[in-house]
């Protein structure tokens, strides 16, 4: 590890390499260049200080880069032990950022990192995942005051917000990125779908087509995986919970049953719920000898290791992000990177290209944030659409592609009521 009093990383000498990821991560992201460009001449953020625990990687560091472009002082963890890009880390810290975070950090790594960003004062906190928001909320109340609002990156920290709003728990606005259409309808879908692949290509190589893979939960990431897995081949099965869900995935030409009975039949199983114990001991003795489970819901939870590692009797490191667990029965199933994130721990995350306007979401929502200081209520918020709108025009523009307008005439239609039959 190197270490100095603004960072922890794992090898500074990762840094060239690092520089160069972000360069390329930067070439495919015009939206948010635009944003920055634009950040450099108005310095919307002069004097904040931002505070992020977000997966440290190429991308991200793009979104600092604009961060700062706009007047801001920042300070960034990890948000999953797993997700971070060592040499991207070690970049931001050569460029002077502090920056805690590796890749394999220990759960106690994990909390003093995000404790240290706490430490930095934030008035403006970037969650993925709402551990950043909830340690500020449970051990330093102190700062509230201070903080003038907070961004959430994904479904998981959006659920844990609304559950402490519910509370009356919630002490300082929260703006959902995440539920900008720009956010949950291209990243969790397009980059979701097909990083998640990537993943479990890289730790397994195996051959989806002619396979049978089993999808828990048809939302917007579950909806591209499949939509992906389908793409290269495989048999796709959808499991849900949610009856509107389990439709859709019918009518979009999946086969859906209950993982009871997709247990029997999976080759692969992935899990994008956001929920807890999706795989479990009943699952697990029912697979197939050779079945392969990813997870790429946020938390570590939806596979239930533990009980896994309950009914087998060996365990071993096949390769970086694929264990083999052999049952008591003698059958085999293996998991890839260690049921986190499977497109984070063994790929690099989503491409650049949604991660563009993801990111565009969270700088404009700082920029929000700022010009609507002391005017929000310490609630779950989203963003005007407008904002959303210009988000999506950015990267057309940013590819070079335009669209109609609605002429004089169709503007009135479409707000009038009278023209029928
Ligand atoms: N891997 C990534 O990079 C990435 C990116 C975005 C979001 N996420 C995470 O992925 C998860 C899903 O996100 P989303 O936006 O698709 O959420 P979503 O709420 O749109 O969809 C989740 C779906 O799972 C279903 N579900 C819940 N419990 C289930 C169960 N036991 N069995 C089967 N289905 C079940 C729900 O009914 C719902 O339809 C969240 O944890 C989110 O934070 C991961």
């Amino acid at each position: 590890m190197d270490k100095g009093n603004t960072y922890e990383v794992k090898d500074l000498k990762l840094a060239e390499q690092g520089k160069k990821n972000i360069e390329l991560a930067e070439s495919h992201m015009g939206a948010l260049l635009t944003v920055k460009r634009r950040f450099e001449k108005e310095k919307p953020l002069k004097g904040i200080r931002i505070g992020l625990a977000l997966h440290v990687t190429k991308e991200t560091a793009v979104l600092i880069g604009t961060l700062i472009a706009g007047g801001a002082e920042v300070a960034i963890t990890g948000c999953n032990p797993l997700s971070t890009q060592d040499d991207v880390a070690a970049a931001l810290a050569k460029e002077g950022v502090r920056v805690w975070a590796y890749k394999g950090e220990s759960k106690e790594d994990y909390y003093r990192y995000i404790t240290s960003v706490i430490a930095f004062r934030p008035h403006i906190t970037i969650d993925d995942g709402c551990d950043l928001v909830s340690e500020i909320h449970k051990r330093h109340t102190q700062l509230i005051p201070e903080i003038i609002a907070g961004c959430e990156e994904t479904t998981t920290g959006i659920i844990r917000l609304k559950a402490m709003e519910k509370d009356k728990a919630l002490k300082y606005p929260m703006i959902a990125v995440n539920d900008n259409k720009t956010k949950h309808l291209l990243d969790n879908y397009y980059g979701t779908g097909q990083s998640t692949i990537d993943g479990i290509l890289r730790a397994t190589n195996v051959l989806f087509a002619g396979k049978n893979v089993i999808v828990a939960g048809y939302g917007s990431c579950g909806k591209g995986v499949s939509m992906r897995a389908r793409g290269f081949g495989a048999n796709v099965i959808i499991t849900e919970v949610d009856n509107f869900r389990a439709l859709q995935a019918r009518y979009d030409g999946f086969a859906v049953m209950p993982m009871t009975e997709a247990v029997a039949k999976g080759d692969i199983f992935i899990t994008v719920t956001g929920d807890k114990h999706v795989l479990r001991k009943e699952h697990f003795q029912a697979m197939k000898d050779g079945a392969m489970l990813a997870n790429s819901g946020h938390f570590d939870i939806e596979i239930d290791l533990e009980g896994l590692k309950a009914i087998s009797k060996d365990v071993r490191r096949m390769r970086p992000f694929l264990d083999e667990y052999t049952l008591t029965s003698g059958r085999r199933v293996y998991v890839c990177g260690e049921g986190r994130l499977v497109n984070l721990a063994a790929a690099e995350g989503h491409p650049s290209e949604v991660m563009a306007t993801s990111f565009c979401g969270q700088a404009l929502a700082c920029e929000y944030a700022v010009r609507n200081r002391g005017k929000m209520r310490p609630d779950v918020i989203t963003l005007p659409e407008e904002i959303d709108d210009r988000i999506a025009a950015l990267q057309l523009q940013a590819m070079g592609i335009t669209i109609d307008q609605l002429t004089p005439d169709q503007k009135k239609y479409l707000s009038s009521w009278e023209e029928g039959t």
